[in-house]
Order: structure tokens, then sequence, then C-alpha cells
């Protein structure tokens, strides 16, 4: 089948015109006993499309119609042998990839900055973490991925390893040197899972860094609603060779997803897929130009520094910014709340930086209103930033699904530095856990959540939102 077909839009229309009489769920009628204001919002077509496992629309748990032409072509077009799409986000990849990869007491090695979706992959599988060391970049305090070296120094010393994890790229657009991560692994015949949610728009213009399948991935997952056009929590997981049993992938999908997956975020998958596929260098070319005439701007802005390299074995994400307000005196959050007051919204903000991601179709007008915003975050008064970096990693006492389960207590967060996290603490975006389960509480964590709190960012995962106490195993 040619990429320029798009197997499972073509099916929801044929079947939406069918005219069928509903006796089924979704149970809106297809849009007639839908609430009127969002009838009214959004047309009768999206609740048309908002279809289920009905004849010929296929099984997103055992695919062999549409549903498995549409990941096909997913896989086809990121030269992977099998794609499965993924209505929970990355998360459901990440999760399905750890579990299907490692049980529990079975070492994976992996950054200690990954997502919380990978801390709660930990508590699913009962996977042992082995956690590489946190390194930073100087000037702008963001943590780097972990490079191959610090792999090969892991697999060296630590025996019964059944997977390597990378992140590519994070949240900042730093992507690792993944095919040396990748003969860091392999050489030994471990399956390297890649956490490939930002990295949907690699591989797809000669001034990307590769895409993570074509860096030898086993398994590597793009949340291609981040990125390339998808509906929000459409993502897809791609698999290749047989390091990792795709059945056993399949099967931990089935674990956690959904029995009732929403047909307009697949549709979206198999749309952006077919998109991507007929314009993904036209757009890439696109935004990096755009992202360059930003970054032109930017930097004649007194203050601010753009991140523009990072130094051997790292590559950027071209498309992506992050301006860091150190020399200004002001920090990221209240730069962020200054140009959100301007009208911009930026995608993240930490004690130094402010991340803008760039699209397909942001315009050179939006920039200068960006410029603008810049401008006017500038102008704040200076302050005395106190800017905690982000804390090593704390002894591991306990493995993640141990503490999860073990009996815990709530105690004042004071009391609980030299005790056992029973939960994952984690400040979002960009969602990397402070605290994990089976983890020792440490002064400095506790003050950098502490610090966190005090800037008015969000924190995700704890039982008290507050923060005021935290839950550790009794
Ligand atoms: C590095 C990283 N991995 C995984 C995820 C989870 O992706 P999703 O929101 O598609 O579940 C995120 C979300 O922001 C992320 O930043």
């Amino acid at each position: 089948m040619r990429q320029t077909r798009c197997p499972l839009v073509e099916a929801l229309k044929r079947y939406a015109a069918k005219g069928f009489t509903p006796f089924h769920t979704p149970g809106h009628l297809q849009g007639r006993a839908a609430p009127p204001m969002l009838r009214r919002w959004w047309g009768r077509s999206v609740f048309a499309a908002d279809l289920t496992e009905l004849p010929g629309l296929d099984d997103l748990h055992n695919p062999s119609g549409v549903i498995r032409e549409a990941e096909g072509l997913a896989a086809k077009l990121a030269g992977a042998e099998h794609a499965f799409f993924l209505v929970n986000g990355s998360t459901a990849g990440i999760q399905a990839m750890l579990i299907a990869a490692a049980g529990p007491g079975e070492r994976v090695v992996l950054p200690r900055t990954v997502h919380r979706s990978v801390a709660a992959a930990l508590v699913l599988s009962g996977a042992e973490p082995v956690f590489l060391p946190v390194r930073w970049l100087a000037d702008f305090e963001i943590p780097l991925p972990p490079p191959p070296a610090a792999y090969r120094i892991a697999l060296k010393e630590h025996d019964g390893v059944r997977a390597v994890f990378a992140v590519y790229p994070d949240y900042y657009g730093v992507a690792v040197d993944l095919p040396a991560v990748a003969l860091e692994a392999q050489s030994r015949d471990i399956p390297l899972l890649v956490d490939a949610a930002h990295g949907v728009l690699f591989g797809r213009h000669p001034d990307m860094p590769p895409a993570a399948a074509g860096c030898g991935a086993d398994a590597a997952v793009e949340s291609v609603h981040k990125r390339a056009g998808a509906l929000t929590q459409a993502a897809w997981l791609l698999l290749q060779g047989n390091r990792l049993s795709g059945a056993r992938v399949r099967s931990a999908l089935r674990l956690i997803t959904t029995s009732s997956p929403s047909y307009l975020l697949l549709a979206s998958l198999d749309a952006a897929r077919r998109h991507l596929a007929a314009a993904g260098g036209s757009l890439c070319r696109r935004i990096i130009e755009v992202a360059n005439y930003a970054r032109a701007e930017l930097s004649r802005c007194p203050g601010v520094r753009v991140l523009s390299a990072v130094g051997a074995s790292y590559r950027l994400d071209p498309t992506r910014l992050v301006l860091n307000f150190r020399a200004a005196g002001i920090s990221g959050f209240a730069a962020a709340r200054v140009m959100h007051r301007s009208g911009v919204a930026a995608e993240m903000a930490d004690f130094h930086n402010v991340v803008l991601l760039l699209l397909p179709r942001h315009r050179v007008q939006e920039i200068k209103k960006l410029v603008r915003a810049v401008q006017a975050a500038l102008t704040q008064p200076r302050e005395r930033v106190k800017a905690p970096r982000f804390p090593q990693a704390p002894p591991v006492r306990l493995c993640p699904r141990e503490a999860w389960l073990a009996p815990s207590r709530t105690v004042p967060i004071a009391e609980a530095i030299g005790r056992v996290s029973a939960e994952i603490v984690a400040p979002a975006p960009p969602g990397v856990p402070v605290l994990l389960p089976g983890e020792e509480v440490s002064e400095e964590a506790v003050a950098y959540l502490d610090a966190v709190r005090a800037a008015g960012a969000a924190v995700h995962g704890a039982q008290d939102p507050e923060l005021k106490t935290l839950r550790v195993v009794r």
C-alpha cells in the first residue's frame, strides 16, 4: 500500500457515509445525543468519526484490517518492522516496552532524568533500575542525557542487564549519540529501548538528527501528537529485530490499554503519518528556517543566551529554542510568566531557561511577537534566582515496585529525609521525578522540590499536592 493512502481515515469516512442506525457505544448517536454546546462548537463530523470497533473498522488489540494496514504504513515510513498505534501517549509505549523487556529483579540501565512514565513502568514491571550519573550543561544548568561512555561503564559493572534505555532527545532537544549507545547495548545482545517522545520529526530532513529507528533502536516510542499534528495522546511504538519480542510488546499493550480506543486518535495517527510521508522534509525545512531566524533575532537581545551547541556526543533539535535568562538576573519561570502576559505561551520553564517549540506554519510575525515578549521579560527587575540543581540520584534502597507496594505511612516532608520514598514526585513539565519509589529521600531532593514549588511550578504525582507531607515506606 502506498503512503498516499490513509486506510483508517478512509474506512471511517466510508462507514460514516453508510448511514447505519447506531444501537451501540459511544452513546452520543454520532452527535445527535451529544451535549449541544459541544455539537455546536465541534460540529457533527467529530462525532461521526468517533466510532468504535465496528465491522470494517478493525480492532486495535488484534489488528488484521485497516488498523494493521495503517500501522504497516507507519512502520514502513519509519524504516521499522512493526508499528503499534498508541492512544495513551508515549506513556503507554514506554510502559509496554519496559514490561516486555524486563521483569521483577531484572536490571535496566537508564538515565536518572527520565520521564515519570518510566518510573511508572518500573513499578509495573518490577525491574531494577541502574541509574546513570546525572551530568549538567554549565551555564544553562540543564541535566544532559548520559553519554555512550556512561552506558559502557554501567554495562561493565552490572550483570544481568535486560534492557538499556535512552531518552532521545530530552525536553531541551538534546540528542545523545544514539548509534554509539546502541553499539554498547547490542554488542552485549541487550535491546536498546528509546523514549523518542520528542523525536518524531527526527530523520525527516538532513539538518535534523537521525530518527531513533535509524540509529539502531530495538524499540522506540514517538509522541506523534507532540510535533506532527496528531491529536493529543496519539503516539506510536516502533519495533525492529528480535531482541525484543513483538508478541510480548503486544501483550503488554493489551494489559495497559483501554478496551475502548478512540478512533479519533487512531485516525489522527494515520493522517499524520500520511502528511509526514508527503511533506515531512519540507515542513522541517520551513521550521528550521523560521527557527534560524528566531535564533538570530533573539541572540540580539542583551541578557538572553540561546542554546546552540552542547559538545561532543550530542546534537540539538534545531526546531526547539532554549532561552537562558541567567545573565539577565531573572528566572526562567518569571520570564515565562511575563511572556505569557504578552500573549506568548512557552512549552516549559525552569529556574534559568524557557523552552519553546517551533512548529510547521509558525510565521515570521509570530517570531517578532516572541522577540517582543522576551524583551518585555528583560525589563523585569533583577532578582536573586534561588536555583538548586536537579539532585544526583540518591541510593536506591528498594526496587520501585517493592517500595510502591510496601506498607507506607505519611510523614511531614522534613521527617521523610533519610527514609525510603513510596511515591513518584515530579515537577511538570518536564515530568522528571525528583523522588522515585525505593529511593532514599535526600535533603537535596527536598530542597529542590521546595524551590520548585516556591517558584510557582506544578509538581505532579505526590499524594499531598502541597508537598507538606510525603508517603514513605514504613
Ligand atoms: C521525555 C518524555 N518522555 C515521555 C513523555 C510522555 O509522553 P506522552 O505525553 O505522549 O505520554 C513525555 C511527555 O512530556 C516526555 O517529555
